[in-house]
Order: structure tokens, then C-alpha cells, then sequence
């Protein structure tokens, strides 16, 4: 499935990368700048991020699900990213809505 227009990569490549970034630390924050990154691309118009931040939890939940850690340290694991990702996205929308008013 297409994700993101813009640089034409799939949910698959994302996933992908999501793996490979957990394979080297699977306890590190994931964010859609650093997926892009690693990728050598970057979010133009920005509009796949939501999607990108789905593919990011729900590929770290498998991940770990395949893996041996303990529930506990997921479950607390799994509330911080989303957690994150939910302060990251406050953030944006009070910066574009500064940036409205501004304007
Ligand atoms: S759709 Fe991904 S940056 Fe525009």
C-alpha cells in the first residue's frame, strides 16, 4: 500500500526500516523524521505522518510480540511511544495553529 505520495514509499519499506532501527536498539522512540531519514527522504507536504506513526506502533507491537520481552516491559514500553507520539502531535497542531494566527 502506498503511504506516502509525495516520496512514493509503501507501508512495507517503512515497516522495514521500523525493523531494521529495532533490531538495532528495540527500545529507542521512533518518529517519522528519523524512518524518513533512514531512508534517505524527507516529509514534504507531511500528510503520511499519521499513517507512518500507525505503522510505527503497530510494527513495534509485533516486534516485540515475535521477540522475548516481558509484558511488562512492553506494556510500559508500548504507553510511552504512544504517549510520544500523541505529544508530538499536540505539538504540531499548537505550532500550525500559532502559525494561523500569526498569519
Ligand atoms: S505524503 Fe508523505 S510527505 Fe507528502
Amino acid at each position: 500500500m502506498l503511504v506516502c505520495s509525495c516520496n512514493y514509499i509503501t507501508d512495507k519499506d517503512i515497516r522495514d526500516v521500523i525493523t531494521e532501527m529495532l533490531d538495532e536498539d528495540c527500545w529507542q522512540l521512533i518518529v517519522p523524521a528519523k524512518v524518513y531519514h533512514a531512508m534517505a527522504k524527507r516529509g514534504r507536504c507531511c500528510g503520511c505522518f499519521p499513517t507512518v506513526v500507525e505503522l510505527i506502533i503497530s510494527t513495534t507491537e509485533e516486534y516485540h510480540a515475535r521477540r522475548d520481552s516481558t509484558e511488562t516491559e512492553v506494556i510500559d514500553f508500548m504507553a510511552r511511544l504512544k504517549l510520544f507520539h500523541e505529544e508530538q502531535r499536540r505539538a504540531d497542531l499548537e505550532r500550525r495553529h500559532k502559525s494561523h494566527r500569526a498569519a
